[in-house]
């Protein structure tokens, strides 16, 4: 079903003040929010610090981390939101894609709520909703009209074309990694912690982004391919470090910066394509990545190039948050059906 877009070109999108929690625990941290229609009442956040020392999230350790944290964060976010269990009239809940384990561990904590507190539970799509973040009552440029929106996290890379929070199309998606895959692995090659994206990003800020010229297969079409740049910094370093096994801060700084401008160029070349492509004004970026300070200026200067609408969520509604399941909750209780208390994860699930 469509939402109403005259009311999204109207720029209205008026939900009522129902309370409803919103919890996320398909990755590695466990994030929860508490919304009364679209306004952020509180949100609240355990980060997973065990997977620094492997390089990436270990999922058997993911799951175990989510089960000891998840009360807490429960009790975190209705102390932030000044509400009790009494308050909520929804509970939404992360149903997938992501890791099976962490994926388990929210929906069955989900569905416990839901049942013994006598409230109507919504399945929430994990890609959907990092679109859906668009439309918090605190963003500062609430979409519109039609954009195209580009989704970046680090499982994850896709281009979508949006008419509204409920109807959306993918129009390509990455071959093999995702952006925020390949940010870690080029991190993780340098020697720097997991996750490596925010350290490529602050080391990049004071790098020559034309240092070097690393290269990837250039994709047909509005998909992507990053694969390929690992090999290419492998062998630049290779080469570059002759044998040495440690890297100057110059160069790290420098490789950094390489790094993200390439990334960067990759995903805003086909971001603009894709918007000329289906007659849009208005382009969009979301997903942990879309925290990245190169990408948004990047992004910004295309905007203001082509004198496009611009959309940037703030860094709470970036990376994996409560507040955008909550908010696709509440979308999902305007126009759809509650889903079922016996609804297993989804650790695959395309969005169709
Ligand atoms: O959306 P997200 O929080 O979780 C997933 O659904 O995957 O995205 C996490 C990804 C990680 O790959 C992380 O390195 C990347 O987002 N990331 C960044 C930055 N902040 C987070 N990548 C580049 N620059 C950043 N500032
Ligand atoms: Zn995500």
């Amino acid at each position: 079903m469509d939402l109403d877009e005259n009311r999204m070109n109207s720029g209205t999108f008026p939900l009522p003040d129902r309370v409803m929690l919103g919890i996320e625990s398909s990755c590695d941290d466990t994030s929860m929010a508490i919304l009364s229609g679209n306004r952020l009442l509180g949100q609240f956040a355990a980060v997973q610090h065990v997977h620094a020392k492997y390089g990436g999230v270990v999922p058997e350790f993911a799951s175990r981390a989510h089960q000891a944290h998840i009360v807490p964060v429960l009790e975190g976010v209705l102390d932030q939101a000044g509400c009790s269990l009494n308050d909520l009239e929804g509970v939404a809940y992360t149903r997938g894609p992501g890791l099976q384990g962490s994926l388990l561990v929210g929906s069955a904590f989900a569905r416990s709520l839901s049942w013994s507190l006598n409230l109507p539970l919504y399945p929430v799509h994990h890609m959907r909703a990092h679109v859906v973040a668009h439309w918090m009552a605190d963003v500062p440029n609430l979409p519109s009209g039609p954009m195209m929106a580009l989704t970046v996290s680090g499982g994850h890379t896709q281009l979508l074309h949006v008419h509204s929070p409920l109807n959306m199309e993918v129009i390509g998606t990455t071959l093999d990694d995702a952006a925020g895959e390949a940010f870690d692995k080029v991190a993780k090659m340098l020697g720097l912690p997991y996750p490596g994206g925010p350290e490529v990003d602050r080391l990049a800020a004071k790098g020559n982004p034309e240092a070097f010229r690393f290269s990837a297969p250039r994709v047909d079409g509005f998909d992507f391919s990053f694969s390929g740049l690992k090999t290419s910094v492998l062998r630049v370093m290779e080469k570059e470090l002759a044998g040495s096994t440690s890297i100057s801060e110059v160069m790290l700084q420098d490789v950094c910066a390489s790094v993200q401008a390439t990334i960067v160029s990759m995903l805003v070349d086909k971001l603009e394509e894709a918007a000329v492509a289906f007659g849009l004004e208005a382009i969009a970026i979301q997903g942990g990545v879309s925290a990245n300070s190169g990408l948004r200026s990047a992004v910004e200067a295309l905007g203001k190039r082509r004198n496009w609408s611009v959309h940037i969520p703030p860094f709470r509604y970036c990376t994996d948050n409560g507040a955008m399941i909550a908010l696709s909750g509440q979308y999902a209780a305007e126009h759809g059906e509650p889903g079922a208390l016996n609804e297993a994860p989804l650790a695959r699930w395309p969005l169709a």
